[in-house]
């Protein structure tokens, strides 16, 4: 039989990674085997990706040597940044440039690079639209993935940008659930009036990365951007409803309300909300639901994803 082809995962722990792994691993006669790449190879979820059959490498996205270690042998890189680990534009550019060095050394064949747009594109540092944040970015975890795209091809490496969307799990980890307002019903805020939000299930992400590495070199000098559903945060409250079995109200606040509500990574929250408000139609156009059902027909809606998991959102 045939060597299997390898795919190195960064943040295979995390999200992504880990759905990329999961999507890789469960399919034994795929011809690829995954290398989950972390910082801890003794943590309970590396053990659970070793449990699976992973290949499991210690890696660090600050450490090229490492990297290049990682990468060695590999016929795929699916290549992440983490910026809520640090809040971070500079590192995550520095992150990037380390993947595409370390893949280009190794010979890597296929790299898949998880980006969102840079909106300075849209919304340039000199638009008062919405408030420049960290001296040049608006949206700074959208900026500082757009900005390096270049990196990985400027190394003349077969690459896939793959667009991801807003994870519906934000909703279970990232405090973004329903909260119960002051008459008791549950209030679901989004800074969106009445535009489109494109959201996915973060597994999907990966199933979908797993699809694009099993189709050879379709996707290679390509961008492609997937979703599960465009939804309105109406609909999105309405589908809450319908799993709680009781109201939730979508509670439509000004991106400006947003920004000023203090937690960690608010104001550029508040911004990415504007942004995917105000230019919805090549935000949404970016990530077509046909073709994102077409490369990965399981895809979920955000009905099955909340059928799955709405009882792990906390309620408040
Ligand atoms: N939340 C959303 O809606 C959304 C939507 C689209 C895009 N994104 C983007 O997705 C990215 C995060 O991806 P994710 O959600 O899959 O991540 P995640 O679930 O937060 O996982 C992060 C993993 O990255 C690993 N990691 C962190 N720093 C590392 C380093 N220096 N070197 C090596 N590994 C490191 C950690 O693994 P170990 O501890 O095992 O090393 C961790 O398990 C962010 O940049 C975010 O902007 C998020």
């Amino acid at each position: 039989m045939a060597e299997k082809k390898i795919i190195a995962v960064a943040g295979a722990t995390g999200g992504q990674g880990g759905g990329l792994v999961r999507a890789i691993m469960s399919d034994p006669d795929g011809g690829f085997t995954a290398r989950a790449l972390t910082r801890n190879v003794d943590s309970p979820k590396a053990r659970e990706l070793a449990a699976l059959g992973a290949e499991v490498v210690a890696a660090d996205l600050d450490d090229v040597a490492s990297l290049e270690r990682a990468f060695e042998g590999a016929y795929g890189a699916y290549c992440v940044t983490f910026f809520w680990e640090h809040f971070s534009p500079e590192k995550e550019n520095k992150h990037a440039k380390n993947m595409a060095a370390a893949a280009k050394t190794a010979g890597v064949q296929h790299v898949i690079w998880s980006t969102l747009e840079d909106t300075r594109r849209w919304v340039p540092l000199d638009d008062d639209r919405m408030p420049t944040l960290m001296g040049s970015y608006k949206v700074p975890h959208f900026d500082a993935k757009g900005e390096v795209d270049h990196v990985f091809t400027d190394l003349g490496l077969p690459t896939t940008h793959l667009l991801t969307s807003f994870y519906w799990d934000n909703l279970i980890h990232f405090g973004m659930g329903p909260k119960k307002g002051e008459d008791g019903t549950f209030l679901f805020t989004l800074p969106m009036g009445e535009g489109k939000l494109p959201g996915i299930a973060v597994e999907d992400i990966g199933r979908s990365a797993y699809e694009i590495f099993k189709r050879g070199d379709e996707f290679i000098g390509k961008t492609v951007g997937i979703a599960g559903e465009h939804l309105t945060g109406a609909e999105m409250a309405a589908a809450l409803a319908r799993a709680y079995g009781e109201e939730v109200r979508y509670n439509a606040v000004e991106p400006e309300v947003y920004r000023g509500f203090g937690f960690p990574g608010a104001e550029d929250l508040g911004n990415m909300f504007q942004f995917k408000r105000d230019f919805q139609e090549d935000f949404c156009g970016s990530r077509d639901l046909d073709f994102s059902r077409e490369l990965l027909p399981s895809m979920q809606t955000f009905d099955a994803w909340l059928a799955e998991n709405a009882s792990r959102i906390p309620r408040e």
